[in-house]
């Protein structure tokens, strides 16, 4: 059976815990694993901007022995030129796994149906699960362990990343707190289907539209651009001085509810003076850089997993 990640509950608690203990181990061994040596291609498909995940991709395909080829999706026009089985069909022959950013989840639902090789989700509208891996073995690193940690995201509830939070960090037994105005709540089957892994997992999800609730005592800290890809015409309203999450803006008064040692995280791309402030990003709770990195090293473990899954491994 292939295996696609297409959802942060796409990965079972067990398997999520096997992903990020073989991320850790790639990371301190980096060359050792090589699953797509041949070199075997992996598709890497972008409908919508990227720096970190076309940077974080191409690397870690090589670093597997495989060959990362990039597809701009606005030459591609999938799903308007051709149709999306028709390229996927043509695709999946080619290569060993396909990596694709782009906007509705169901793209990706309908590209991982004619697939007969893993599909990945480099971020969609609804979820960024590739991030949250990577924000998992983070925090992992910083604090130790995951479960029963307070994690908080506060910002946009009702993007990709507070989406992911609320299905990954349940997955991991976290508590999750999403911290957001009444306006942009998370999507009410997610809160749902978060909760219920929840009660398997020993964690909690919280939804609060009170900043200082949300931070108060957390582990981590997250937030996110309060203008996601594909919402450049709402920049105004969302960035102006009505901004909805105005208060939600995460400065040092908002970190310092936050237990002492408390961590930050920024998926990034961050501007400062909006979502957090300069002092917090690159101040000296803030974990972003290590963040970033670890993109690199949750894809690999997560690329060879879906491989050696499919495989009947
Ligand atoms: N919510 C952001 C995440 C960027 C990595 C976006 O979708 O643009």
């Amino acid at each position: 059976m292939t295996r696609h990640f297409l959802r942060d509950d796409d990965l079972s608690p067990q398997e999520q815990q096997a992903v990020l203990a073989r991320a850790a181990r790639m990371k301190a061994d980096r060359f050792a694993d090589r699953p797509l040596a041949g070199p075997r291609g992996v598709a890497l498909i972008f409908d919508k901007p990227t720096l970190r995940t076309q940077l974080s991709f191409s690397v870690g395909v090589a670093e597997l022995g495989g060959h990362p080829m990039v597809i701009d999706g606005n030459l591609a026009q999938i799903g308007t030129r051709e149709s999306i089985a028709d390229v996927t069909r043509v695709i999946e022959r080619q290569v060993a796994a396909i990596v694709w950013r782009t906007y509705e989840q169901d793209r990706l639902a309908e590209m991982a149906s004619y697939s007969g090789v893993p599909v990945v989700n480099a971020l969609t509208d609804d979820f960024h699960p590739c991030q949250i891996l990577a924000d998992l073995l983070t925090i992992t690193e910083h604090k130790g362990r995951l479960a029963g940690l307070t994690m908080t995201y506060v910002g946009d509830g009702a993007n990709n990343m507070a989406h992911s939070y609320l299905l990954g960090g349940a997955t991991a037994g976290m508590h999750v707190r999403i911290g957001t105005p009444s306006s942009h709540q998370p999507r009410a089957d997610i809160v749902d289907a978060a909760r219920d892994i929840a009660a398997g997992t020993g964690g909690s999800v919280q939804v609060t539209d009170d900043p200082v609730a949300a931070v108060d005592g957390a582990d981590v800290v997250i937030t996110d651009t309060w203008v996601s890809m594909g919402q450049e015409s709402e920049a105004g309203d969302r960035k102006g001085a009505q901004s909805p999450f105005a208060e939600f803006a995460l400065d040092s008064d908002l970190v310092g509810r936050a237990a002492d040692d408390a961590i930050v995280l920024h998926c990034l791309p961050a501007y400062r003076g909006f979502e957090i402030s300069a002092d917090v990003i690159d101040g000296p709770q803030s974990a972003v850089w290590d963040e970033a990195e670890n993109r690199l090293h949750a894809q690999k473990a997560l690329l060879a997993f879906l491989l050696e899954a499919g495989a009947g491994a």
